[in-house]
């Protein structure tokens, strides 16, 4: 059976990742850093399995910064699949730590790219591209031939991956993927990340915990969708030949307005009384108009979202009303 090593494995999309690839029978190794504590909840279910954990499922330590490392893990694993999902992810977070988020964005996609370069039976590649790399696009909505115009530094380090990715695919012959995905959410979404928030927030005032909920710009808007269901498109993407790149969206596009008032009537309470604008969450430059066409990822790949919007807001409540008890 095929093996797999995924960057970001303890990461929203690398912990579906890795239950997808463990039931169509991969072996799965992720890469993993260092951390004050040892805590990846995001994989204990998986880690507390006894057939799965250290007999299909390995981890390994490295950073992205750590170039011989990732050579070394890269070399010992000697993967089918490659599937690059680690990086500075919050894009609001980027304008407080451009360097850093170019280093691990950008850089670490170089890096891994120039190792397997080297390599005689290179892995077909799997890059997590963006739409943050359309920006403020002039063409809605956007697909594989829409020009990059980021307005972030998280957009800009995405576009030069990207780019990167498209140059090693063209001049060197890698089986290399970009997956432009527009966002995808879940439980498992990090706790900064709007959705998650406002769905933490309703459940939690709900139960009395909180009162409010603090937020920047409310009238933005993106195309939200199914985490689930966009890790699908990652393995279909690299199962087909040739290589090449493919937008995953669902095509519809929501306010944080929309957000917040799907999560306030999952918990059957007025949004109006509980919530707040606050400056401090707004970008000092945010895209505009983001919208994916997902037609050549359903035309080559037969990819398919699984629900909409407001049952993927319904679910993720439900989910923070679960963990608050
Ligand atoms: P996430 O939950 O923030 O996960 C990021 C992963 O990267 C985590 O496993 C994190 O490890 C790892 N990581 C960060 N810095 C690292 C370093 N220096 N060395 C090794 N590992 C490092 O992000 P996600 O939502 O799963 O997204 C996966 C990828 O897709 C990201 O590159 C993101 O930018 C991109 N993307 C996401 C979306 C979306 O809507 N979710 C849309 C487009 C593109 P720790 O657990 O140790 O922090
Ligand atoms: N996080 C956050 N917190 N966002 C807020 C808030 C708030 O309090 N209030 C309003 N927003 C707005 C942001 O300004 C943005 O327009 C929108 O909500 C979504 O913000 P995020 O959930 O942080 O996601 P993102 O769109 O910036 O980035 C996500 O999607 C990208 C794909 O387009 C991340 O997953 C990126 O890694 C991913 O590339």
């Amino acid at each position: 059976m095929p093996t797999a090593l995924i960057t970001g494995i303890t990461g929203q999309d690398g912990s579906y990742l890795t239950e997808l690839l463990l039931e169509k029978g991969y072996t799965v190794h992720g890469i993993v850093r260092r951390t004050s504590l040892l805590e990846r909840s995001r994989l204990r279910h998986l880690f507390a399995d006894p057939e799965v954990y250290e007999k299909r499922l390995f981890l390994h330590y490295a950073d992205l910064d750590d170039a011989t490392t990732l050579r070394r893990v890269i070399l010992s694993v000697a993967p089918d699949e490659l599937y690059h999902l680690a990086g500075q992810s919050h894009v609001g977070l980027s304008f407080e730590i451009p360097e850093s988020t170019c280093q691990l964005t950008s850089l670490s996609t170089l890096r891994i790219l120039e190792i397997i370069r080297d390599l005689a039976n290179p892995p077909r590649f799997y890059h997590a591209s963006s739409s943050e790399v359309f920006g403020s696009p002039k063409e809605s909505p956007q697909n594989e031939d829409t020009p990059f115009r980021p307005v972030t530094p998280y957009g800009y380090a995405k576009a030069f991956a990207t780019q990167m990715v498209g140059i090693y695919r063209n001049s060197f012959g890698i089986h290399a993927v970009n997956g432009i995905t527009f966002n995808h959410e879940s439980p498992r979404r990090g706790e900064n990340f709007v959705t998650r928030k406002v769905c933490r927030a309703a459940a939690a005032i709900k139960k009395g915990l909180t009162s409010h909920l603090s937020l920047g710009d409310t009238s933005a808007r993106r195309d939200w969708g199914w985490a689930p269901d966009y890790v699908k498109g990652m393995w279909l993407s690299l199962q087909h030949s040739p290589a090449g790149d493919y937008v995953l969206a669902t095509g519809r596009q929501h306010s944080v307005q929309d957000v917040v008032e799907a999560a306030f009537a999952t918990v059957d309470l007025d949004w109006r009384q509980h919530l707040k604008r606050d400056e401090r969450f707004v970008r000092k430059a945010d895209p505009c108009n983001l919208v994916g066409d997902p037609g050549k990822a359903r035309r080559e790949l037969g990819w398919e979202v699984s629900i909409d919007f407001e049952e993927m807001i319904r679910r993720m409540t439900e989910a923070e009303l679960e963990n608050l008890g």
